[in-house]
């Protein structure tokens, strides 16, 4: 699906971000599996990871990084009418984890729901919450990509367990000067490649039962290097047709935030695209890959550190189960 935008234009007006407490190194992950700190960083680019403990949930995550969002746009709750969880892994099956959230702030002129893209549901989110905006439909959302992803990693598998972590990381969207904010933004999927990536049981055609439990089905399962050949791939493909979409070239980028899933796939994909290393923003070392949470966390970090100026181009890329992958072009 294309969108380009000309009025009503609609941007990220705040952002935050909320991550568990508990880190988990990889010299950590050494002491319970068979691996070791010098191959995670080689081959992925992680050091260590957060990882919920106690108390925390995803839902709670949602709501901690949203009131941060919503005090620096200025607004409360109520001024909510549109609020989406991009999430893979909700607090529950039923009901939705954004009702939670609602709940929790008392967000209650919001219509909720949760938007299931993999990896990619921010960017999903963010194309959709710009439909709204440019349609009138909606003048405050509130988007938030979550995962807590520790619960349904197999902490058997090295193949995957040292690659995940838990976060959310919430925006504030709404209306802003026409010619900034959202320029482009695209979405793809290919679902004939679902088994990829995924969990076989814990849905309605498996649900829980003791061989389910036994089989090990509730966690993720992955082919790895066949994600590495895709995600290179489309992360290119899909970043440079949104910087077409809105008449624009790499060389014109002042960043680029990606899908932190693996740095080697990220520096295949920006090398490729002539940029060069300090365009593009990387928190993967001290996060792993925590899904639909990793760009809009990114994106706080990085307003925090005040990278952005008024009127820099940001490209969005990313990746993940379905297969999905979209990208999106922002004018800060
Ligand atoms: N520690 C030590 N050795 C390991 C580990 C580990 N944690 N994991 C795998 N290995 C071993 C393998 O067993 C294999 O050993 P062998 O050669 O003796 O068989 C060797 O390392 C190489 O394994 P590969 O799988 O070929 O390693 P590769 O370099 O491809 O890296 C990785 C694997 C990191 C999973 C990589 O393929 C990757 O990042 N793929 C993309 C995954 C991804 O992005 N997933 C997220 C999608 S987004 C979402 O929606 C959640």
């Amino acid at each position: 699906m294309n969108i380009v935008t000309s009025k009503n234009a609609a941007g990220i007006i705040s952002t935050g971000r909320a991550l568990p407490v508990s880190r988990v190194t990889n010299f950590d992950l050494e002491e319970i599996m068979d691996t070791s700190d010098r191959w995670i960083k080689a081959r992925t680019g992680i050091e260590e990871r957060r990882i919920i403990t106690n108390d925390e949930t995803n839902s709670k995550l949602c709501t901690r990084a949203s009131r941060i969002a919503l005090e620096r746009a200025n607004l409360t709750p109520q001024d909510i009418d549109l609020l989406i969880v991009a999430t893979v892994t909700p607090d529950l099956t039923l009901p939705s984890t954004a009702c939670l959230v609602q709940a929790e702030l008392d967000a209650c002129n919001a219509a909720v729901f949760d938007l299931v893209a993999g990896c990619t549901g921010f960017l999903y989110g963010l194309n959709v919450a710009e439909q709204y905006i440019k349609n009138n439909a909606a003048k405050n959302i509130l988007l938030i990509g979550a995962d807590t992803l520790s619960p349904v990693v197999d902490w058997r598998d090295r193949n995957t367990a040292v690659l995940f972590g838990d976060g959310a990381g919430a925006v504030v969207l709404g209306k802003v000067e026409d010619g900034s904010g959202v320029l482009a933004s695209k979405m793809f999927s290919d679902g004939t490649r679902a088994d990829l990536l995924y969990i076989p049981a814990g849905g309605s055609v498996r649900p829980a039962t003791m061989r389910t439990v036994k089989e090990r089905m509730h966690y993720i399962k992955m082919s790895g290097p066949e994600i590495f050949k895709f995600a290179v791939t489309v992360m290119i493909d899909s970043t440079l047709q949104v910087l077409e979409m809105c008449g624009k070239t790499p060389a014109e980028l002042d960043y680029l935030i990606p899908h932190q899933a693996n740095e080697r796939i990220i520096n295949l994909a920006y090398k490729k695209m002539g940029l060069k290393p300090e365009q593009v923003l990387l928190n993967i070392n001290r996060y792993g890959n925590m899904s639909s949470a990793c760009i809009p966390i990114m994106l706080d970090e990085a307003v925090e550190q005040g990278k952005f100026q008024s009127g820099d181009l940001i490209a969005m890329v990313s990746f993940g189960a379905g297969l999905t992958w979209g990208a999106a072009v922002l004018k800060w």
